[in-house]
């Protein structure tokens, strides 16, 4: 136990004397990168002859005018900083380190650490100004070569150089950061296996579901009946399609895998080694407002699924036409649950894909959906696959441009026992009053 204790402190000592090795290479080099852009920039500049027969005002406003832009570019570094020291530890600045570290070691509180932080990045940037003042007011002073507006033009160079920098060091710090946060995904075509999905995530009725059978329940009431429902991005599970069967005149179901297709058909014609969703039937049920409900209850729902079901078809949500002119030109209902945001990692890819989906119900039509929220991945066998981090204010963005606006009803829940897959909370969706426009 000592020794596990030992071996512990010691590791920790190595990786905080790591970070300190990191951060302090890291400040020297950015330190010489900053110097050389700035300097090359403002020796362009005023060598470029650029602003040679500007007024001095003109020459005093564009100096403004560079502050400004190198205020916005420390901004966004300040900003990336602050990140790269909360998640890593490290910084690119050796005294917004020191700072960072001795606040936290003396208060939680987090406002006062990142003012603290930003307050020793930004110093060492002004301080790194000084030479250049020095440098141009003194060649201005002694000698006669070079003018009052010379040196402005000069420092206006250094500025605008200094800006390009920060944002560089900017954008380069957030993408290491979102590089690191990204975990490396499986692949549908390759990894994917229905079974362990249908094993990892519908063994028992996990509170996800329970929430959003419930939520489906309720939103369908609203739809128009007896109409054939799409189910799209369906995988191999039927948990959502029994509470569709007594509305639905049929029920088309869509996915992109074969494979999450044919588990299907195995259900379909009764294959004793397809799934077994009697409880999620029961539950459905349930939902529904039958109390108890009996076996007999739950194979007449399962048969009447069965009957409904009319058509299986593979979709791919990077078609344009998801459907590849597989279906009805036009769906009253269409329900998809966690396929746009669990088939890509990307929000732009996302929300493409969100405005498929939304193009396959028919004007004044409804669809209901369901989305990990702030998830980057969820597991299936082990493996991760991959979530767009969406929330419920993206959800609400997208649906309001396909929707009227007052057709949306959003809900996002925050899960139990989750985590361990890749996710803690839902948010689903019933979009009534499809636009005919959009
Ligand atoms: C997490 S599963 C959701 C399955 C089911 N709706 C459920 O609630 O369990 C994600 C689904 O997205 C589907 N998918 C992946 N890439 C797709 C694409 N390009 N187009 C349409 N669906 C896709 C997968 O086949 C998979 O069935």
């Amino acid at each position: 136990m000592a020794e596990a204790r030992g071996n512990h402190s010691r590791s920790s000592r190595f990786a905080a004397t790591k970070r300190w090795l990191l951060s302090i290479t890291a400040t020297i080099a950015s330190t010489y990168a900053l110097d050389a852009i700035a300097a090359a920039a403002g020796l362009l500049l005023a060598a470029s002859q650029l602003m040679q027969g500007l007024s001095h005002m003109s020459v005093l406003a564009f100096l403004a005018g560079t502050y400004i832009l190198w205020g916005m570019g420390l901004r966004l570094n300040l900003e990336a900083n602050w990140r790269l020291l909360e998640e890593t530890g490290t910084s690119t600045n050796v005294l917004s380190k020191v700072a960072f570290d001795v606040v936290r070691h003396w208060t939680g509180n987090v406002r006062m650490r990142k003012i603290a932080t930003a307050s020793g990045y930004a110093g060492t940037e002004l301080a790194k100004e000084a030479p250049y003042y020095a440098g141009a007011f003194g060649a201005a002073l002694f000698s006669d070569s070079v003018s009052a507006n010379d040196a402005l033009t000069f420092l206006g160079g250094a500025n605008l150089g200094a800006a390009i920098y920060e944002y560089g060091l900017a954008r380069l710090v957030t993408g290491y950061l979102q590089r690191k946060n990204t975990p490396i995904y499986a692949c549908f075509e390759t990894d994917w296996l229905p079974r362990d999905y249908l094993r990892d995530f519908y063994s028992v009725i996990e509170e996800d579901e329970r929430r959003t059978i419930a939520f489906f329940v309720e939103a369908l009431k609203k739809t128009e009946p007896n109409r054939p429902i799409l189910f799209f991005g369906v995988g191999p599970a039927l948990h959502h399609v029994f509470l569709a069967a007594r509305r639905a005149s049929e029920i088309h179901l869509g996915d992109y895998l074969p494979a999450n297709l044919r588990e299907i058909e195995r259900w379909i014609e009764r294959d004793p080694r397809a799934h077994d969703w009697r409880p999620f039937v029961r539950f459905t049920l349930e939902c529904e407002g039958v109390a108890s409900p009996t076996e007999l209850d739950i194979t007449r729902r399962e048969e009447l699924t069965r009957a409904k079901i009319t058509r299986l078809f593979e979709v791919d949500l990077r078609r344009a036409d998801p459907l590849g002119g597989e279906a009805l030109s036009g769906y009253s209902t269409v329900i998809s649950a966690y396929c746009a945001d669990s088939a890509t990692a990307n929000r732009g890819v996302w929300k493409t894909y969100m405005g498929r989906i939304a193009g396959l119900v028919r004007p004044d039509g409804t669809l209901l959906t369901a989305a990990l929220r702030r998830s980057r991945f969820y597991l299936v066998g082990g493996l991760a696959f991959p979530s767009a981090n969406i929330d419920e204010h993206d959800l609400h963005d997208v649906l309001q441009r396909h929707f009227q606006h007052g057709g949306l009803e959003i809900a996002s829940c925050e899960l139990e026992n989750a985590a361990s897959k890749g996710y803690s909370s839902i948010v689903l969706a019933r979009a009534s009053g499809r636009c005919a426009s959009a």
